[in-house]
C-alpha cells in the first residue's frame, strides 16, 4: 500500500500552504486509521534511527531487554565481551518470542517454546531434540537472531530496522552539536515513569511543540515560566527546539540535586526541549535529562515512557531520595496535564467538522512542518 489514499492532493496542497494562508495539517485518517500506521511503521519508524532504550536497563554483560520498534518486537542484549547488540527478537525455528521479559545473568537467550538457544551474540548454540528424541543438534551450524544496526550515543540506545539510514553518527549529530556542552557522560538512569492513552502518538510531540497550551493547561508551569517570556519552538530542519535562561529554577527541575559537572554564567541557567525527528525528543536542565519513548500501540492508543537521567550518585544515595522524587512527580503532573488535551484532540478527529485545523502562523507551524517531514519520509 501506499500513502497516496490518505495523502491526496488536496492534503498536500493545504500542506504546503503557509499556515496564515489556509494551511493545514494532515487529515483525520492519518490519527485513525489501522492501514496508515501500518504504513508509518513500515516507511518511517522502520527507515530511520529510532530511539530505543537505555543503556541502564541493560547494564551488566548477560542483561537483554525486550521492546518494540515500528511495532516489531526486538531485544537490546548486553554481551559477556562487553558488546551491546540488538536482535529481532524472535525464534528462527517457528517464529516465538525468544525473549518475553528483562533478564539478567543470562550465558544464552532460550527460546521458551522448543528451547533453542542463541549466544549473546547472537549465534545458534543448541537445538534440543531437533533430529528426534535425544537427537541434540550441537552442531552450532544453524540459524542465528537476526540482528538490528544499533547507534549508541552516552546511555541512549538506537536502533535502525532497515539497515539503510544515514550513518547515525550524522543521524545524531543535528542534534548533538546543538546542545550546550554539559558532560552527558555524568548522566545515569534514575526512572523510567509510564502512561498509556487513547490518542495517535503523533498528537503527543505537536503538542510537545505547542507553546501556546501552556497557559491554559499547565498553571503552575506558566506561574513559573509565563507564556510572555517564551517563544515558539524554532525549527531547523528535522530539529525542533525551545531554548530559554531561568532565573531561578523550580521545584523538580534544579533543586536539590548534583547538577552537570562545571556549569556556569548562563550555562547554569539554561533550559532547552529539542524534538529530533522523527522520535528522539528530550529535555536538558542543570540536573537532568528526560527522554521520552512512545510505542503506538494501536492509532488510538499509546503508551509513552519518560526516561529521567539524573547526574551520577542523585540517583542512588538517599540523600537526594526526595530530590529526585519531586523530578518524577513533576514530570508525572505535567504530563497528566498534556495527556488530557492530548485525548481532547483524538476524539476531535472524529468529527466531520474537523479535518487539519485552522493554525496560528506562529504557534502551530511546527506542526504542519512535522506533517511535512513525515510525508517527505513516507513518499
Ligand atoms: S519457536 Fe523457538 S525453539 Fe521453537
Ligand atoms: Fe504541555
Amino acid at each position: 500500500m501506499n500513502i497516496e489514499p490518505f495523502i491526496t492532493p488536496e492534503v498536500r496542497d493545504r500542506l504546503s500552504r503557509p499556515t496564515g494562508d489556509g494551511g493545514s495539517c494532515l487529515p483525520n485518517t492519518c490519527y485513525t486509521d489501522p492501514a496508515w500506521l501500518e504504513l508509518e511503521n513500515e516507511r518511517l519508524f522502520a527507515r530511520t534511527w529510532m530511539f530505543a532504550g537505555c543503556l541502564d536497563q541493560i547494564a551488566e554483560p548477560g542483561d537483554a531487554f525486550p521492546t518494540t520498534i515500528a511495532g516489531k518486537p526486538v531485544v537490546l542484549v548486553h554481551g559477556h565481551d562487553g558488546e551491546i547488540r540488538a536482535f529481532h527478537n524472535v525464534c528462527r525455528h517457528r517464529g516465538a518470542i525468544v525473549v518475553e521479559e528483562p533478564c539478567s545473568n543470562q550465558t544464552v537467550l532460550t527460546c521458551p517454546y522448543h528451547a533453542w538457544a542463541y549466544s549473546l551474540d547472537g549465534a545458534l548454540r543448541t537445538r534440543p531434540h531437533f533430529e528426534g528424541a535425544n537427537r541434540h543438534d550441537l552442531s552450532r551450524s544453524g540459524p542465528g537472531l537476526v540482528p538490528i544496526r544499533l547507534g549508541r550515543w552516552f546511555r541512549m540506545i538506537f536502533l535502525n530496522l532497515d539497515g539503510q539510514a544515514a550513518p547515525f553518527e550524522d543521524f545524531i549529530a543535528t542534534l548533538a552539536n546543538r546542545l550546550p556542552k554539559h558532560d552527558l557522560g555524568a548522566l545515569r538512569l534514575y526512572k523510567t515513569v509510564e502512561w498509556e492513552f487513547k490518542a495517535n502518538w503523533k498528537l503527543v510531540f505537536e503538542n510537545y511543540f505547542d507553546n501556546h497550551h501552556i497557559p491554559t493547561i499547565h498553571p503552575r508551569l506558566n506561574a513559573f515560566y509565563p507564556l510572555s517570556k517564551r517563544s515558539a519552538f524554532q525549527i531547523d530542519g528535522g530539529l525542533l527546539r525551545t531554548e530559554y535562561l531561568i532565573d531561578e529554577p523550580q521545584k523538580g527541575r534544579g533543586v536539590g540535586l548534583p547538577w552537570y559537572p562545571g556549569l556556569t554564567g548562563d550555562q547554569a541557567r539554561f533550559a532547552g526541549g529539542y524534538f529530533l525527528f522523527p522520535s528522539c525528543c528530550l529535555q536538558l536542565w542543570p540536573d537532568q535529562l528526560t527522554v521520552f519513548q512512545l510505542f503506538p500501540i494501536g492509532p488510538e492508543h499509546t503508551v509513552e515512557n519518560l526516561h529521567i537521567f539524573l547526574i551520577g550518585e542523585a540517583t542512588t544515595d538517599p540523600a537526594y531520595a526526595e530530590a529526585a522524587q519531586s523530578v518524577a512527580d513533576m514530570w508525572d503532573e505535567l504530563n497528566r496535564e498534556d495527556i488530557g488535551a492530548i485525548e481532547w484532540m483524538q476524539t476531535g478527529r472524529h468529527s466531520p467538522a474537523f479535518d487539519g485545523g485552522v493554525l496560528s502562523d506562529i504557534w502551530d507551524r511546527q506542526a504542519q512542518h512535522f506533517a511535512n517531514l513525515i510525508v517527505e519520509a513516507m513518499t
